[in-house]
């Protein structure tokens, strides 16, 4: 995951202290959510986003640190250096001098599944513990985690339980059936006494503990927010959660957050919420945390300007929508089929349609799990991982990247 991603490492147990909403934040470009999806509507895939931005830039927000629209050369060649040199640090005449203790550094952990429960309707709960009883590395509410799967499917879930807890993290997995597969396979194969292994708890959707709060989420998006709630009653601020979904027996916590403060919560069951009605309970000067799905974000991103809230912070789950799309075509070298893009589809997606084990994990343009190589035609590179020269080889990342209209980029595969 590259810097660029606004993405922050979990640096402790406590939230930080309150501060005033910045001006312009290095999120990803925007993009929107679903409030309650209607019945039958296919799923989102979930994948994490994450953002904050102000009143003034929330329809464009800079796409690196300092707005530019190129990726931050710096952190390019950050990435190179340690995709490049990582793996040899691994190799004997580079090792630490045996006098160091080994450092715990960041490396990933193996955790083993201690629980699985179905919390609603589609949703499973797990507890990942140390398999050998010993505390886990802390995080701040909002922090999530990345797991790579026995099947090696790569996928991040936002934390749900207490960051005083150390003695395992939940997370809560809402099955997706026509999806990627992660959680079919979380569902189904992911009991008591399975091992995956876990990167460290990240944050991306850092918790400003304002005075004034409104939380929003849609669906599975209350799973950062349920840690923000408790901390902000644990901190006696001022705070009001509406929480969005299809039915109550497709929403997980309902119980959990009405036993934390009943006359905070607001849930909206059935339809689908407008901006409006998910800002209506804002207080004047409020920061407003909201995940969930495109069309929510969205919704609340568009109203938010005529409500009395002063600050948005948001996390998105799914693919952002495609900006500035014009349609193109791919050609997969293997059989010489020709896949039309439209404009308002990502190639990945297409990709996916057509060859449905085609990986991914971050559908932002971050990890480079969905990277493909580019035999013929000429490529739009709107990631911010891969270098110049990895791109002059023939990388692409088609979830982000695309062509000009008409183009047709022939796809090693
Ligand atoms: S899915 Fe992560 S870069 Fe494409």
């Amino acid at each position: 995951m590259t810097p660029s991603t606004g993405m922050t490492p979990s640096t402790g147990q406590a939230a930080e202290p309150a501060r005033p909403p910045r001006a312009a934040e290095p999120a990803p470009p925007p993009r929107a959510a679903e409030p309650a999806p209607p019945p039958g509507a296919p799923a989102p895939a979930p994948t994490l986003a994450f953002g904050r931005t102000s009143r003034h830039d929330l329809d464009n927000p800079p796409p690196d640190l300092y707005g530019r629209p190129r990726a931050d050369r710096f952190f390019a060649l950050l990435t190179r250096f340690s995709d490049v040199y990582t793996p040899a640090l691994g190799s004997p005449p580079l090792r630490r001098s045996p006098r160091r203790p080994p450092s715990r550094g960041r490396a990933p952990l193996v955790l083993v599944v201690t629980a699985h429960r179905r919390i609603a309707d589609d949703v499973v709960e797990l507890r990942l513990a140390d398999p050998a009883g010993g505390p886990l590395p802390p995080w701040q509410p909002g922090a999530h985690l990345r797991l790579t799967l026995p099947s090696g499917r790569i996928r991040h879930y936002s934390l749900c339980g207490d960051p005083a807890d150390r003695t395992g993290y939940r997370i809560a997995v809402r099955r997706i059936a026509g999806g990627g597969g992660g959680s079919v396979e979380i569902h189904d194969t992911l009991h008591p006494g399975a091992r995956l292994t876990v990167r460290r708890p990240r944050n991306g959707f850092v918790f400003c503990a304002e005075p004034r709060l409104l939380l929003i989420a849609g669906g599975i998006g209350i799973t950062p927010l349920l840690p923000i709630a408790r901390e902000a009653q644990r901190r006696g601020l001022d705070w009001q959660l509406v929480h969005a979904g299809r039915s109550s027996e497709t929403m997980p916590f309902t119980e959990e957050l009405t036993a934390l403060a009943p006359g905070r919560v607001t849930l909206l069951v059935g339809g689908t919420p407008t901006g409006e009605q998910l800002l209506a309970r804002a207080a004047r000067g409020a920061a407003v945390y909201c995940c969930g799905p495109a069309p929510m974000l969205a919704a609340v991103q568009q109203t938010f300007d005529a409500s009395p809230a002063t600050a948005l912070h948001f996390e998105r789950f799914g693919a952002a929508p495609v900006r500035d799309g014009r349609p193109f075509t791919l050609r997969l070298s293997d059989t010489g089929e020709e896949l039309a893009v439209p404009a308002d589809k990502s190639a990945l997606d297409v990709l996916r349609a057509a060859r449905p084990g085609t990986p991914y994990s971050c559908h932002r343009g971050f990890c480079g799990t969905c990277r493909v190589r580019v035999l013929a035609g000429t490529p739009e590179h709107r990631d911010r991982r891969l270098t110049a020269e990895e791109r002059a080889d023939g990388a692409l990342l088609p979830c982000v990247s695309r062509a000009a209209e008409g183009e047709t980029l022939v796809l090693e595969v």
